[in-house]
């Protein structure tokens, strides 16, 4: 900046030459016009707005004009700032403008499109048979047992009255752990959870044992070496197989729907005495139609056996059999889901086809 002066006239002071003013905003102008992003615009802006540019200068060497002329040059150099600054403001706008419009383009999401989703599995109508077969029990008011899927030998058969020699023993295809000695099969039906149940707990007694057991059966469209059975297991005083056989009602009806009951016939198991093998109406014709598929027009499903607790098992489990009685049942789950859902083929039940399982409504 130039010291004080009162001597010369302000238009010999080359910064506050009206041709420099104006060729300073003309060239301002232009590189407002010419910047084609914020960026260049910014730096344009310090070019011709900034402390070192043309009109910064000459409005610092107002200051040092006479007072007669600072009126006029601070009028023209204020204009000249003014028009500067609303056109980099304008550009400044025009700018942002255009950004914000790519913006909306290049970041556009399209919250209508589905993403893509993996499917991680499904529950098996297996499991899901299971949970409503122990929501059914449950809601009657009994409780849920458990055993080992591999089980000692007198569980799976002492215990339930099978003698050493037995032919039951052999009449269900067992598999036996090695070594021999060790006392080990894997359990041929649910029926050793009754015996640990009355062992382990107190008397009245009411339980559902629902689990896998093994048989040395080949897999074929009706059979398969691993499958599932529901046990139940009631025992009080007074238990009669009246109840038995209102409990079986209730339950077919629950599974299967209203309308389904049940029919015992004669039977033998060496852990219940009466036995009987248990059917159940089918659900399908309800015994109605003599050309059913389902049923072959007999109305009757086979389901399982059941029968009065043999006394002889009540005692192995040291409970007095002159004064409790009690019920027990076994049935097939597999058989119960061929049934309810229609499938044809026990290889579409082990295959572990996700997509089998899928159809069944509880995807994962
Ligand atoms: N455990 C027998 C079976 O697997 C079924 C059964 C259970 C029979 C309970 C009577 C009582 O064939």
């Amino acid at each position: 900046m130039s010291g004080p002066n009162t001597s010369y006239d302000p238009v010999e002071v080359a910064a506050l030459d009206p041709a420099a003013i104006d060729a300073a905003v003309e060239q301002a102008l232009a590189a407002a016009a010419a910047a084609s992003t914020l960026e260049e615009l910014k730096a344009a802006r310090g070019a011709h707005q900034g402390d070192k540019s043309p009109l910064a200068l000459a409005n610092r060497e107002i200051g040092a004009l006479p007072p007669s002329a600072k009126a006029e040059a601070g009028k023209r150099v204020g204009g000249a700032r003014g028009r500067v600054g609303q056109a980099f403001a304008a550009r400044q706008a025009e700018l942002e403008a255009e950004r914000d419009e790519r913006i909306l383009v290049e970041e556009r999401l399209d919250m209508t499109v589905v993403p893509p989703r993996r499917p991680l599995g499904a529950r098996h109508p297996i499991s899901l048979t299971i949970e409503r077969i122990e929501e059914i029990f449950t809601g009657l008011g009994w409780e849920i047992a458990e055993g080992p899927e591999v089980e000692a030998e007198w569980f799976n058969f002492d215990s339930l009255n099978f003698g050493p020699d037995h032919p039951a023993r052999a009449m269900q295809d067992t598999f036996f752990l090695q070594p021999a000695d060790a006392g080990l099969v894997m359990r041929t039906h649910t029926s050793p959870v009754q015996s640990r149940a009355m062992l382990e707990r107190q008397l009245p007694l009411f339980i559902a044992c629902p689990g896998k057991v093994f048989r040395t059966d080949d897999l074929d469209a009706t059979h398969t070496p691993v499958f599932h059975q529901i046990e139940g297991l009631a025992v009080a005083e007074g238990l009669t197989m009246a109840n038995l056989k209102g409990t079986l009602d209730r339950f077919a009806a629950e599974l299967f729907g209203p309308g389904v009951t049940t029919r015992l016939r004669p039977s033998f198991f060496p852990f219940t005495e009466p036995s009987a093998e248990m059917d159940f109406k089918c659900p399908i014709c309800l015994g109605q139609d003599s050309g059913c598929r389902v049923c072959g027009g007999t109305g009757w499903i086979e389901w399982g056996g059941c029968g009065m607790v043999n006394r002889n098992v009540l005692a192995a489990a040291g409970i007095d059999p002159d004064r409790y009685t009690g019920f027990a049942f076994g049935m097939g789950i597999e058989r119960a889901v061929m049934l309810r859902h229609g499938v044809a083929d026990m290889f579409d039940i082990v295959e572990g086809d996700v997509r089998f399982s899928q159809q069944f409504g509880m995807e994962i």
